[in-house]
């Protein structure tokens, strides 16, 4: 049971709602850019944990070393160095933030996303981070794992058919040549990927609210999530 403005905590004790914004919810939902707006609007920070996966991705794909390679990984999650500065992200100093969107790192996340280290420790990154709150972070398990004291947890969904448009024409947009039916597909596999992983699945908090944008703009999403904040502040 929550009350407005605190979070029961295991002991039974209330802790104060940490101010930060989770926004989770499956692929090509648009959280990203609906975050780094929400943050814009708010004045406050703004992380995506999804860049730090597929720099992580990135960062295995480079070293060349399979997963199963259980000392080769710690050696690499243990010297991992993440940096976010705006929405640019870096990987140790390099900006990668086009090389982590390539199809092959994009293929790479799924596994390297699902291993519960990897997870770990990009976990205790993140919570690093966000601690003193004014951030709105976006996922799958921000408000089920990462904040689970977030004073406000959205998750946003839309149809995989709206959601394979949207990014049909951002690549049409950038000049490529998409087909509509392979960018479902791959939606519907990093979806049910997502979903069935046995650590930290995407699902919904139970205290997020869940917003359907699929004949919404982005204003209007925009507008929604900063007005929930307003309300449960
Ligand atoms: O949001 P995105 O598509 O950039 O995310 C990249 C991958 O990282 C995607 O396969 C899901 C995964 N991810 C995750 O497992 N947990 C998060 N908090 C954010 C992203």
């Amino acid at each position: 049971m929550e009350q407005r403005g605190a979070v029961i905590q295991n002991d039974g004790m209330t802790a104060p709602a940490l101010p930060l914004i989770a926004i989770d919810g499956p692929s090509g939902v648009g959280k990203s850019t609906t975050a780094r707006r929400v943050a814009e609007r708010l004045g406050w920070y703004y992380l995506d944990t999804g860049a730090m996966y597929r720099a992580a991705a990135l960062a295995v794909q480079r070293a060349g070393i399979a997963l199963s390679d259980r000392p080769a990984l710690e050696a690499l999650l243990q010297s991992l160095d993440l940096s976010q500065e705006g929405t640019r992200i870096f990987l140790a100093g390099e900006d990668v933030s086009e090389a982590i969107r390539s199809q092959a790192t994009t293929q790479l996340v799924t596994p390297v996303s699902a291993d519960a280290r990897v997870r770990e420790v990009l976990v205790d990154q993140q919570r690093r981070i966000g601690a003193r709150g004014r951030w709105v972070v976006d996922g799958r398990d921000i408000g089920t794992v990462v904040f689970t004291g977030a004073c406000c947890k959205v998750f946003l969904t839309a149809s995989p058919e709206a959601r394979a448009r949207r990014r049909f024409l951002e690549l049409q947009a950038k000049g490529q040549s998409p087909d509509l039916e392979a960018v479902l597909q791959d939606l519907q596999r990093r979806d049910l990927a997502d979903s069935t992983r046995a650590v930290a699945p995407l699902r919904r908090a139970e205290d997020a609210a869940e917003l359907d944008s699929s004949a919404l703009s982005l204003d209007q999403v925009v507008d929604w999530i900063v007005a929930r904040h307003q309300s449960h502040p």
